[in-house]
This record gives C-alpha cells, sequence and structure tokens, in this order.
C-alpha cells in the first residue's frame, strides 16, 4: 500500500473512532442519569421507579434502536482502535526493526490502546454482571399491587389470599391472567390488580452491597466488585482525558475560539462523568 494510501485509511479509521467515541459519551451521560436513581431514589418507592425505567429502556423502540447502535459502536470503536494501532507500528518499519517501543507509537495513542482494552474488558463483564440477566433471564420478579380503592369490593381478598404479591416469581394462580407481559389482571376481567417487573434494582443492590435483597443472593465478593469497578472508572477517566478533544480534532474541528472550550468542557466531562458512576457502587456498599 502506497504511503498516501495508509495515510488515508487511517484518517476515515480516525474519523470513525471520534465519531463512534463522542457518541458513545452521549451513551454515557444517558447511562449515568438513569442509574442515579440508583441512588437519589430510595426504599421501596425507588426500587419501583428504577425496575419500571428498566423496563421502559427495555421495550421502547426508539432506546431499542439507541442500544444497537451503542453495541455497534463499542465494536466499532474498538476494532477500529485495534487496527489503527497495528497500523501504526507498520507504517514504522523502522523503528519496529530497533524493537524501540516508545518510538513505535506515540505514547497517548499506546496509552489509549491500554486504556481502551482494559474498558473493553469492564463492558464484557459488566453486560455479563447484569444486561445478560436482564436479557436472558436470571432475574427475580417484583410485583407490587395497585391501589384500587372502592373498585375490587370482595374479589380482592380473593385474589390476594391466593397470590402474595411479593418479589417471588408468579405463581400459577387460577383467578390471576399476565397481560402484555407485565400487567396482571383478574381472570376473564378487565380488572388490573398489579404489575409484575424484573427487579434488577435488586440485583444491582445485592451485587453492590453483598446483601440478600429480596430474595436475591448478595454477592460475596461485593467488596471486589466496588473496588473493580471504580479503579474501571479511573480507567475510563483517563481515556476520556486525552479522547474527547482529540476526538473533535479528527474530525478537523479546529478553531481559536472554540477549540480551548472544547478542551476544558472535555476535562471537566472526562473528571465528572466517572466520578459520579464510580460513586455508585461505593454509595451502595457504605449504606449496605
Ligand atoms: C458504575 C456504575 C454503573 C452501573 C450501576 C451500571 C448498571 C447497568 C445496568 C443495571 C445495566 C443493564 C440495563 C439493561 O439491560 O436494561 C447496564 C447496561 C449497560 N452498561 Fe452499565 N452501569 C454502570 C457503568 C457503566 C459504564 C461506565 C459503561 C461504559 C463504559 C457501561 C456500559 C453499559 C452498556 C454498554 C450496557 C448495555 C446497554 C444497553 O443494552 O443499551 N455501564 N449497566
Amino acid at each position: 500500500m502506497s504511503n498516501s494510501a495508509v495515510l488515508s485509511s487511517s484518517i476515515a479509521k480516525k474519523y470513525w473512532m471520534a465519531l463512534t467515541g463522542l457518541f458513545l459519551c452521549l451513551f454515557l451521560v444517558g447511562h449515568l442519569i438513569g442509574n442515579l436513581q440508583l441512588i437519589f431514589k430510595v426504599g421501596e418507592e425507588g426500587r419501583k421507579a428504577f425496575n419500571e425505567y428498566a423496563y421502559f429502556m427495555q421495550t421502547n423502540i426508539f432506546i431499542k434502536i439507541m442500544s444497537y447502535i451503542t453495541y455497534i459502536s463499542i465494536l466499532f470503536h474498538a476494532v477500529d482502535g485495534i487496527l489503527l494501532t497495528i497500523q501504526n507500528k507498520k507504517a514504522r518499519p523502522i523503528n519496529y526493526a530497533y524493537n524501540n517501543q516508545a518510538a513505535n507509537t506515540s505514547t497517548p495513542a499506546r496509552m489509549m490502546a491500554i486504556l481502551g482494552s482494559i474498558i473493553l474488558i469492564f463492558i464484557a463483564t459488566h453486560m455479563v454482571n447484569f444486561w445478560a440477566k436482564m436479557h436472558f433471564g436470571g432475574l427475580k420478579l417484583h410485583t407490587y399491587e395497585l391501589s384500587m380503592e372502592g373498585q375490587m369490593g370482595p374479589q380482592k381478598q380473593q385474589v390476594y389470599h391466593t397470590h402474595t404479591l411479593s418479589a417471588q416469581p408468579i405463581p400459577e394462580v387460577e383467578q390471576i391472567e399476565v397481560k402484555n407481559e407485565i400487567e396482571l389482571y383478574v381472570k376473564g376481567s378487565n380488572l388490573k390488580v398489579a404489575e409484575t417487573y424484573k427487579d434488577l434494582h435488586s440485583a444491582v443492590i445485592a451485587f453492590f452491597s453483598g446483601n440478600d435483597v429480596h430474595g436475591t443472593t448478595g454477592n460475596k465478593s461485593a467488596l471486589l466488585a466496588v473496588i473493580l469497578y471504580t479503579v474501571s472508572m479511573l480507567v475510563l477517566g483517563f481515556h476520556l482525558w486525552h479522547g474527547f478533544a482529540s476526538a473533535f480534532q479528527s474530525l478537523g474541528i479546529n478553531h481559536k475560539r472554540y477549540t480551548p472550550i472544547i478542551q476544558t468542557f472535555g476535562k471537566a466531562f472526562s473528571v465528572l462523568v466517572p466520578f459520579a458512576f464510580a460513586i455508585i457502587p461505593i454509595l451502595i456498599y457504605i449504606n449496605r
């Protein structure tokens, strides 16, 4: 391949890395806002709000599309990063022959590759921790009754005697039928008595606190999980510290007045966002 072809393909890769990287920054903000509910909304109300939110995130078509774009962006960003690192090494055959590591790729680029690989490992384990449970089972159900004062009369007693509304999976109850996945009705009627959600809230709290929560077994290695999440957020912070502003550079956005603002914003972003993520498992552990 000619030098200019190598250059242009590496510019294209940098362009896509920048686009996917900035999209992933947007994902981080959305994900953070959703997860902050774990510490700002407490008690049964907080559990209900988070489980309803998780259900919405899993079923809303717009969010589903955004999720697929997120998965593709993560893969694209990672594969492009690996290819760029390999390409950079090959583009410097003389340095490579001398095995001069420091000269093969620039220090920030090499650091970005290492930090990015750690983040990729974090995301993979993180998705096994929660996402896989949410999508492929392994979560208890959180069922709560709806307020039906004056609507149900004696039937209410009958229904609730046989169906204790708890975090247990719905028992086979003759009087109750499930509609639209989450709605429990008195069989043969349009009387909705309860709603039932996958209890992601208890799964997260049990994971980071180590306590058994509403029938979900506590994580025996909760402290280790909190430490690993915190260290991963530190790594994410360093990755963003360099990556945020450099994405704008790769997109060719270079402006006397706006570039310093972007750089300052990028640094604030790379400190505040990972910090706010890290504080979630830490507070869950401290308040256990
Ligand atoms: C430390 C705080 C964090 C907590 C408590 C947390 C919690 C969760 C939970 C509960 C889910 C499952 C949601 C669902 O499938 O509906 C999830 C999914 C996910 N998380 Fe996190 N997360 C944290 C940090 C992060 C970070 C820092 C990243 C990226 C670097 C990340 C990337 C993801 C991804 C890619 C998914 C799948 C999203 C989707 O399916 O749309 N998470 N997280």
